[in-house]
């Protein structure tokens, strides 16, 4: 059994993990452990003498060895002698804001729990339990429900918090963390991802210092400056061993991630809903469901932390029928054009593509309303005819003749001062009264948090895909959100706002992508600046950052590859120099490190020379071969692009008999030793030939001592190496 409860224990297990909490004689619920599985009631490490200045529980008698100040706690509130970070903040009619919860009751269900209206994972295939703890406050109707999916095979515990008030008057919740975590001892670093535009998830790790250390987005989105995930990692843990702990906010909006190291030099970690502009009122008799965190553990290292957790989005988060699925290798003709085309230009792009071999022709921004530049239009969702010189239907159609199918660009979002929309429903953007909004790249965002914005909107958006056979749609989102205010509640509902924003967003997502499965969803924020699980759950994959270089794409990936699965990873082929950064790589490594995400092109490929033409033939001929390899099998980074000089990843089939090897060398270095990656993941005791030149590996050796890569002249060199492990090993001589 996964969950087992036994005299005020309970004791979450999967396969290579142990979660556990204890009631005390106070009822108070105790984390007494997260970590290596043991054999035994862990309670005994809280064993505290007395600390000054650690205020004890009245109901304690007098003891002064007891505080809540120095046990390590399941979900902490505040105000009642905890001096440290509380995972909920409330305040009730008379002002206090003093909440006490103590044990009520338990529950534990063979399923998975849902979350209403927020994204989740999910059962799937395989066991899940759900464990219910419910804990009551010692005045008030206060109920608090702490949720536990308890994945066994997956390493994986997610948790989530649904508050309910049960007294005669409003509740109002200032901070909710949807998971807390207190570690014993505080010999960890924080591994975490931040960033901005075009330079998305770039992986930072950071010892952790007495005090509290902070990430989080104020933006209304999870936002490109930092991703709603930590990693607590022992300071020896490395890419093949040491103890990692993940947490992952399954949230797409404002969120917080804290980690405190106390006087007593142990640690809390904790993740949720942003606090900043945020405060709900929970009316009598009804609840506030904070949104999932998902927590894995392993003594294995960061890779193995990072392959729990693919393999976890990949079953139990996307909730797509594409998610297995080979995607269609794409061309969009953003990069290609901007906003400077017509229904000609974007013909002879198709075109081309077909006969390079290319599924899906991605139409961009710029097809609607009046939209020359980005300026203008967004909201008004009606194909401009004029520019396009024919209608949608007609591209389209011709489009679909080619034997190639169609997908478009939408903002939903978003609206423009300069469209029909902001004529005809000003009330409909969000704005402080009596203030200006600020603008940014011209555009303003929608009252996501009004219904009737959203049932506008799937009308909108489910008749352009009906009338003309879309399939499949890009998502973006291209701004933060600034102006705090929705005109659509109250007053005292505006703390509601950022997070009620959010839940419109997933209701739309909710509606589009259930109403049509068949049309490939894929995210976008500006680039990767909502990349998250909260999204993955309806879109199976995501533009990664707009910044296509292949040079800073390795970082970005890199960064990007610590909790989201490479099947997510929208990366695409882009022309040089580089829009983003005037950097000249070969088409080579462009396609190799595009390669390894969700395969395109975003390029004017009619500008092509012939050679250049029969290289992209040969480069998606050569993806659709290893497209199953990249997208289904176990990923493994194999180098640290930050320290080395190489960037260098592999795929490997779960029979282990398949392994690809990608890797760019950042520069040449002269009269040096050629670049070396050691592999990982493979048979111990198996042989591997390797495929450009039949050369027999050993596993263990591949392992142990790697393989060198060319030494070549020129900068940002692209290497795919494949491994294949042959059955027979007899005739293999030691030489
Ligand atoms: C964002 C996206 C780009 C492109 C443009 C269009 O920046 O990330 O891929 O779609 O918008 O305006």
């Amino acid at each position: 059994m996964a969950i087992e409860v036994k005299d005020h224990l309970f004791s979450l297990s999967t396969n290579n993990s142990l979660y556990q909490m204890k009631i005390d004689e106070y009822g108070v619920l105790n984390h007494t452990w997260y970590g290596a599985k043991t054999s035994m009631d862990m309670s005994y490490i809280e064993d505290y003498p007395e600390i000054s200045f650690s205020a004890n529980l009245w109901d304690t008698e007098r003891s002064r060895l007891y505080s809540l100040n120095d046990r390590l706690l399941e979900y902490p509130g505040g105000g009642i002698s905890d001096f440290r970070l509380p995972a909920l903040s409330v305040s009730v009619r008379d002002g206090s804001c003093a909440l006490d919860l103590r044990y009520h009751s338990y529950e534990v269900t063979d399923n998975k729990y849902e979350l209403s209206g927020l994204p989740a994972s999910f059962e799937g295939k395989g066991k899940v339990q759900t464990l219910k703890i419910t804990m009551k406050d010692t005045v008030y109707d206060i109920y608090v429900d702490l949720l536990y999916g308890v994945f066994e095979e997956e390493n994986i515990i997610t948790r989530a918090v649904i508050i309910r008030n049960l007294t005669f008057f409003p509740l109002r919740i200032h901070k909710v963390m949807s998971a807390c975590l207190d570690l014993p001892d505080n010999e960890y670093e924080v591994i975490h991802f931040h960033g901005r535009h075009a330079m998305e998830r770039m992986m930072e790790r950071t010892s952790v210092d007495h005090g509290a250390f902070s990430i989080g987005s104020r933006r209304g989105q999870s936002s490109h400056q930092h991703n709603p995930g930590l990693i607590l990692a022992r300071k020896n843990t490395t890419e093949v061993s040491g103890d990692a702990y993940g947490m992952l906010l399954v949230y797409s909006g404002s969120f917080l991630a804290e980690v405190e190291k106390d006087q007593l030099d142990q640690l809390r970690a904790a993740i949720g809903l942003g606090t900043e502009h945020f405060e709900w009122t929970v009316l009598p008799g009804e609840k506030f469901t904070a949104p999932e965190a998902i927590l894995s553990f392993t003594e294995a290292g960061l890779g193995q932390l990072s392959r729990q957790y693919h393999e976890f989005i990949r079953e139990h988060v996307i909730r797509s029928e594409f998610v297995h699925k080979k995607r269609p290798i794409l061309i969009n003709n953003w990069e290609a054009t901007y906003f400077d085309f017509d229904g000609k230009k974007l013909l002879e792009i198709a075109e081309t593509a077909h006969d390079l071999g290319i599924d899906l022709f991605v139409l961009d921004d710029g097809w609607f309303g009046n939209r020359h530049d980005d300026d203008s239009s967004l909201g008004d969702w009606m194909v401009n005819e004029e520019k396009l010189r024919m209608p949608l239907k007609q591209l389209v159609d011709r489009i679909h003749a080619m034997d190639m199918q169609f997908g478009i660009w939408i903002e939903p979002e978003m609206i423009s001062e300069k469209s029909n929309l902001h004529h005809e429903h000003p009330e409909w953007v969000l704005r402080s009264p009596n203030r200006y909004p600020a603008r940014s790249r011209y555009q303003l965002v929608l009252d996501m948090a009004n219904p009737e914005v959203i049932d506008h909107l799937e009308n909108v958006f489910a008749h352009l895909i009906e009338e003309n056979g879309i399939d499949y749609i890009k998502w973006d989102m291209n701004r933060s959100i600034s102006d705090f205010y929705s005109p659509s509640l109250s007053p005292v509902q505006q703390g509601e706002m950022l997070h009620r924003y959010m839940l419109g967003v997933y209701d739309l997502a909710d509606r589009l992508t259930s109403r049509f499965p068949d049309v490939l969803f894929e995210g976008c924020a500006g680039g990767g600046g909502r990349f998250d699980a909260g999204m993955l759950h309806y879109f199976p994959q995501y533009w990664c950052s707009d910044d296509t270089d292949a040079h800073n794409r390795c970082f970005i990936q890199y960064g990007t590859s610590f909790f989201y699965p490479i099947s997510a990873t929208g990366s695409h082929v882009s022309a040089v120099p580089n829009h983003q950064s005037g950097r000249v790589t070969s088409l080579r490594t462009r396609a190799v490190v595009a390669m390894a995400g969700t395969f395109g092109y975003e390029l004017d490929l009619s500008a092509l020379d012939e050679k250049e033409k029969e290289e992209v033939i040969r480069q998606i001929a050569d993806y659709r071969r290893k497209q199953e390899l990249i997208c289904e099998g176990d990923y493994y980074r194999l180098t640290d692009p930050n320290t080395q000089n190489v960037c260098a990843w592999s795929f490997v089939s779960k029979d282990k008999r398949k392994v690809l090897v990608q890797a760019v060398v950042f520069e040449h270095r002269p009269n040096a030793k050629k670049p070396h990656v050691v592999l990982q993941g493979l048979e111990e005791n198996g042989w591997y030939r390797r495929k450009a030149d039949g050369k027999l590996f050993s596993g263990n050796a591949l392992m142990k001592a790697g393989i060198f890569l060319p030494n070549e002249l020129g900068t940002d060199m692209g290497y795919q190496i494949e491994f294949e492990r042959i059955e027979k090993k007899e005739s293999i001589t030691m030489n």
